[in-house]
């Protein structure tokens, strides 16, 4: 049986596949991070692309039955470009919140956080708006939440005052409903929860993606429901060590199987 492909910039497409594993016990999967070259968030539109290509081809070349794009920032500026020039279903992390999050507000206003090349892509609010054009969306890059959650600074004074900082526009806007549309911020959602107000939702895709992925393997097949132990591959294009060391963060478990390679 083929494997499911799974991308990212780096180690944040942990928090997916920690769900893939959970909705897909059965499907073998292997993970691509690309730690030499992350973060992808500041870079052009053009050089996302370019990685998010060579990535793609790299997952191909392993076989992969279906590719899960595990990266917001890929998803929204590179995604809805690529998408028609390959044959394998291809599945990204932006419909899926968008989705839960029009049905999720009661009041309209939804915010959306992610990287600086998420939130100037402005796909969220393109595709919100598709589904409700009169949802009130705000937007705000919050770029420090990245190394935060690779440091594990998950909470605390620092941390809790810079949320406060970046999500003000948001508590100004009334939303009730917030996506988190960057891989590391459900690590972060009790400050973020903290600095919104409880009565805010926070919608984290990651559950939403695999139940996707596991629609797309259902009716275009083949969904492995064999009840074998299924295999895990983690490849990287730099630093195993530091791979394996931050990944038990944010896949709730300990990792081995990480190789090196170029892509
Ligand atoms: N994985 C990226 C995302 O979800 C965050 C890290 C980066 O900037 O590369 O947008």
């Amino acid at each position: 049986m083929k494997p499911i492909g799974v991308f990212d910039s780096g180690v944040g497409g942990l928090t997916v596949v920690k769900e893939l594993i959970r909705q897909l016990p059965g499907e073998d999967i292997i993970y691509f991070g690309d730690t030499a070259r992350v973060p992808y968030g500041i870079k052009s539109k053009e050089t996302v692309i370019r990685f998010s290509i060579e990535n793609i081809l790299f997952l191909l070349k392993q076989e992969v039955k279906l590719i899960c794009i595990a990266c917001n920032t890929v998803s929204s500026v590179a995604l809805p470009l690529i998408k028609s020039h390959f044959r394998v279903p291809i599945v990204g992390v932006i419909s899926p919140g968008v989705r839960e999050a029009v049905y999720a507000t009661q009041n309209k206003r939804i915010g959306v956080i992610g990287t600086r090349g998420t939130i100037e892509s402005r796909t969220y609010e393109n595709e919100i708006k598709q589904l409700d054009p009169s949802i009130k969306v705000t937007a705000v890059a919050c770029p420090l939440f990245v190394p935060f959650a690779e440091e594990g600074w998950l909470a605390g004074s620092e941390v809790l005052s810079v949320a406060k900082k970046y999500l003000k526009p948001l508590n100004a806007a009334r939303v009730d409903t917030v996506i988190l549309g960057c891989t590391h911020y459900p690590l972060l959602k009790p400050v973020i929860k903290k600095a919104l107000g409880k009565q805010v939702t926070l919608i984290d895709s990651a559950k939403q993606v695999a139940v996707e992925v596991k629609k797309i393997l259902v009716t275009e097949g083949p969904l492995n429901t064999g009840r074998r132990r299924a295999k895990h591959k983690f490849y990287v294009s730099d630093n195993t060590k530091w791979f394996s060391a931050v990944a038990e963060r944010f896949l709730g478990m300990p990792l081995s199987n990480v190789e090196k390679v170029n892509v």
